[in-house]
């Protein structure tokens, strides 16, 4: 069955090119980006590596560690580094899982028969600190994955979890974010002072985060 939010991000230990990892002790109090892809040596492929290593300062800063898997082995993933570092001009920086026994991709649900029945799709999953899924995603084959979204979506879920607040559509840091409606008014009178309603539904205050 498929992961759903909330549910606890299932815990395994798989080989990468940094060693072996075990998910929750390698995540430590991280929040955690786990994405796959169909498989090494491929274009889509290629360019989101490079996409993801360019952002290790925004995944920092937030701090995210970040963890990539395909259904193929270390030494593909170590022959294949030096293609992406090539077209996209980064080098890998973050830890590819190889999984060629697909025991993560079974336990992620990663493998879409429908797709594909042997190569993973792709899948994104953000762990938060309390080892819970906070978003699952997945992609076609053909489309690569724009993860700017993926640091907005962050930016979000952090502010949810620091603060009562949601965000609207389109919200990028540092645009007003919205009052939680489980508060009542005097409780967010007391948390974001001089809010603004605009409907008793919805409630604008500034970002908390400055
Ligand atoms: C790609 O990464 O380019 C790709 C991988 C599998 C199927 C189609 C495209």
């Amino acid at each position: 069955m498929s992961l759903r939010l909330g549910d606890t991000a299932p815990d395994f230990t798989a080989e990468s090119t940094a060693g072996p990892i075990h998910l929750h002790a390698w995540l430590g109090e991280s929040w955690g980006l786990l994405f796959s892809h169909p498989k090494d040596f491929t274009p889509v492929c290629t360019t989101e590596l490079g996409a993801v290593a360019a952002l290790k300062p925004e995944w920092d800063r937030r701090g995210v560690k970040v963890l990539g898997l395909s259904v193929d082995s270390v030494a593909e993933h170590r022959a294949w580094a030096g293609d992406i570092e090539d077209v996209t001009g980064h080098a890998l920086n973050f830890p590819l899982l190889a999984d060629p026994d697909r025991v993560v991709a079974g336990l992620y649900d990663m493998i879409h028969p429908n797709a594909n029945d042997t190569l993973t799709v792709r899948s994104v999953f953000v762990i938060g600190p309390d080892k819970k899924i906070k978003l699952t995603l997945t992609y076609p084959a053909s489309t690569g994955r724009n993860f700017d979204e993926l640091l907005r979506v962050i930016d979000s879920l952090q502010r949810t979890s620091a603060h009562k607040v949601a965000t609207p559509a389109d919200w990028r840091p540092g645009q007003p974010v919205i009052v939680v409606p489980s508060l009542t008014d005097d409780q967010a009178q007391a948390l974001f002072p001089g809010f603004e309603t605009v409907k008793p539904y919805l409630r604008r205050t500034p970002d908390p985060v400055g």
